[in-house]
């Protein structure tokens, strides 16, 4: 099929490559003129396992074409998939501009049928608004379907995720839309929940809401851990054994960030909000994210009396393991904090340095954990990669102070940490 893919960014970009490597013709249209030249050169913007390969791949095969032409990509597909930004507002709520500003330039250029598909995550009834802007815009009575298909990609394993989704959701309200997303999606045997637009808007926002309320969940039990000496690892490995619960994203630590789960909460909860439905709940599991927060700082003032002064190696700093993304990882909150009071920070992240240094001041950057942790009063694990599990405890140990360690993703197992002369202290498990 041949499929235009509208937006480059991280969702565009895997879609488009991913749906290339199905067999597709794709074309990744990009407003941003630099952003397509670097595509074209086969260069990728941002950090995403086996994204790079995928794209090489399918370019030399011509499956996989870039452009900032938005008519050449209208004329050249059948099927438009809408990737761009939704980013929040100062209030929560969804920026649309966008969405809009894409259909504005999509219609002009509609001269006969075209489905068009959200993929971007945005507030339900989008797709009637969309709906009723294009054909208030258009010229003629031409044919032309919206639908709705959110993706549930994780950055970091982004491509694997799209091979092997656990369901496909399509909001589609036409035969024809129906059959051509189906035909899209022949390749997957998987389920494919097919539903009207609106439930499809709401499944997106409702999924993310409810993984973030699954992590605020274990991490107010982990709270209750601390304070009775009980261990969060082991409450959450029995409460997952339940196959009504499940044991992912049961992982207590200093609480989830990234670019969706606190902007599609706030998103939500200003829906609730428009149609008068009560929204305590999400906005509890935003506070419990924050206070999370809160309690790894206060645990590190905690074992270290003041921070003021004090030298502080720190182990990631992106919103989580595989990624060079910054946006609202909770290393921001924690560190901008412990600077504040007086610490000096030396980091090391594997990936994630570059961003780091567009969203946190006056930090020294290590190339390796080692020379992060030289001479540190305390090491601080913020981001789980799998690189640090692999710590040479030893090494580690002379090259601390005080050979203290307070983990906010409980990397390692707290009776191995003792034996090996740790003073080691993470979340809901001392
Ligand atoms: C999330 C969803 O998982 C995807 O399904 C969705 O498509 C995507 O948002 C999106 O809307 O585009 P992502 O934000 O990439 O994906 O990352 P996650 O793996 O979900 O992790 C989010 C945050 O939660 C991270 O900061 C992570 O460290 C934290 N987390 C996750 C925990 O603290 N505990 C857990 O058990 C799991």
């Amino acid at each position: 099929m041949k499929i235009a893919i509208i937006g480059s960014g991280h969702v565009g970009l895997v879609t488009g490559a991913c749906f290339a490597d199905l067999g597709n013709e794709v074309l990744c249209m990009d407003q941003d003129l630099n952003k397509i030249r670097l595509l074209s050169r086969g260069e990728i913007p941002f950090f995403e396992p086996g994204l790079e390969e995928l794209v090489k791949k399918n370019t030399d095969k011509n499956r996989l074409q870039f452009t900032s032409n938005m008519e050449e990509a209208i004329q050249f597909s059948e099927i438009i998939f809408l990737c761009v930004g939704t980013p929040p507002k100062e209030n929560g709520e969804a920026d649309l501009s966008a969405i809009e500003h894409v259909a504005e330039a999509i219609t002009p250029f509609l001269t006969e049928y075209r489905l068009i598909v959200e993929k971007s995550t945005v507030p339900v009834e989008t797709g009637l608004y969309l709906h009723k802007m294009i054909k208030q815009n258009l010229k003629r009575n031409i044919k032309f379907d919206i639908a709705s298909n959110p993706e549930f990609l994780r950055e970091g394993s982004a491509v694997r995720d799209f091979f092997s989704p656990d369901r496909i959701v399509l909001g589609v309200e036409s035969v024809r839309a129906k059959k051509l997303l189906l035909e899209v999606y022949k390749p997957f045997d998987v389920p494919i929940v097919i539903t009207d637009i609106q439930s499809a808007e709401i499944i997106k926002h409702a999924s993310n809401s409810f993984l973030a309320m699954k992590i605020s969940f274990i991490n107010l039990v982990s709270q209750i851990c601390s304070k009775v000496g009980a261990d969060i690892e082991r409450v959450a490995e029995g409460m997952g054994a339940d196959g009504r619960i499940g044991k992912s994203f049961l992982n207590a630590g200093i609480g989830f960030g990234g670019s969706c789960f606190p902007k599609d909460l706030a998103a939500f909860t200003r829906i609730c909000e428009k149609l008068n439905v009560p929204s305590t709940l999400l906005k509890e599991v935003i506070e419990i994210n924050e206070i999370q927060k809160i309690n790894f700082v206060n645990l590190v003032r905690s074992k270290l009396k003041t921070v003021e002064g004090k030298n502080l190696a720190v182990l990631g700093l992106a919103f989580k393991p595989d990624t060079d993304d910054m946006r609202s990882a909770p290393a921001i909150d924690i560190l901008t904090q412990l600077q504040a009071e007086g610490a000096k920070i030396k980091a090391y992240d594997p990936c994630a340095i570059d961003e780091a240094k567009k969203h946190i001041r006056d930090i020294k950057f290590s190339k390796n954990v080692y020379d992060a942790c030289k001479g540190a009063d305390a090491v601080l694990i913020l981001t789980e990669w799998r690189e640090f599990r692999d710590i040479d405890l030893k090494r580690l140990k002379k090259t601390l102070k005080d050979s203290l360690i307070i983990d906010g993703r409980n990397l390692y197992d707290p009776a191995e940490m003792k034996k090996n002369g740790f003073k080691y202290f993470s979340i809901g498990r001392n």
